[in-house]
């Protein structure tokens, strides 16, 4: 899995054309999905998503996906975080995402919000008397473009997942999400650290350097 995240396609840079009725917003969005090695290799690499290379990363630092685990994947659509967790021989992959997801072998998935009480009913119905060992969540709430919205809004939701996993993690359970820095974070963070015995950040080179987003890597829950 290692040599994955080693990127071996660098074809020369693609220009897109502003065509009539393209709006500048879409040629710059093509023209960096054409020019993205990470979009080549997860093509390559058959990922659903470059978001693959992000969890591969985190992964080869941290080693948190273990086998044989119970792992749930928040916002999971299209389904490259999930079908990385497969590759682990995995006790049960549970996916949740607003988004239907193209059918995913051994893969339990379950269309809804996360933040609505019964779709976290179902989870529990499908761990049963289990606990989640790995909670991986790269839930991206819808962009507004307004910085500290966009932020507000994901650190509500990451309050959301964090208390979840206080119920539903395994003792040395681990949680990966991603997160915005800003209000709220540092006092995260230390809610965080009483809860696990590891907490990190980090950012892989997966993630756009322009894009506000870090990952939270906690692990060991006490
Ligand atoms: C960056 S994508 C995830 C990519 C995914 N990790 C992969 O590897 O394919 C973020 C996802 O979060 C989902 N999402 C946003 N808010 C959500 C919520 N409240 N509940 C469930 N999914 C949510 C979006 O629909 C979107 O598909």
């Amino acid at each position: 899995m290692t040599n994955k995240l080693k990127l071996t396609v660098r074809n020369k840079f693609t220009r897109v054309k502003t065509a009539r009725g393209r709006k500048l917003s879409s040629k710059n969005w093509l023209q960096r999905q054409l020019n993205d090695p990470y979009v080549k290799q997860s093509k390559q690499d058959g990922y659903r998503s470059r978001a693959a290379y992000k969890l591969l990363e985190i992964n080869q630092k941290y080693q948190i996906i273990k086998n044989n685990s119970n792992i749930l994947d928040l916002g999971a659509a299209p389904g490259s975080w999930s079908q990385i967790a497969v590759e682990f021989n995995p006790k049960k992959v549970i996916a949740i995402d607003l988004l239907e997801i193209e059918n995913l072998t051994d893969v339990d998935f379950i269309q809804g919000d996360f933040l609505d009480q019964e779709v976290r009913n179902k989870i529990i119905d499908l761990i049963g008397d289990e606990k989640i060992d790995l909670i991986l969540s790269d839930i991206a709430p819808n962009m507004t473009g307004h910085k500290d919205t966009d932020q507000l809004r994901i650190m509500a939701v990451c309050e959301q997942v964090l208390d979840f996993a206080k119920d539903i993690l395994s003792q040395k359970g681990s949680l990966v999400i991603k997160i915005f820095q800003g209000v709220g974070f540092p006092e995260y963070i230390t809610e965080l650290k009483q809860l696990f015995a590891k907490v990190n950040t980090y950012k892989p080179d997966a993630s756009r350097s322009k894009s506000a987003e870090i990952y939270i890597v906690a692990k060991d829950k006490k």
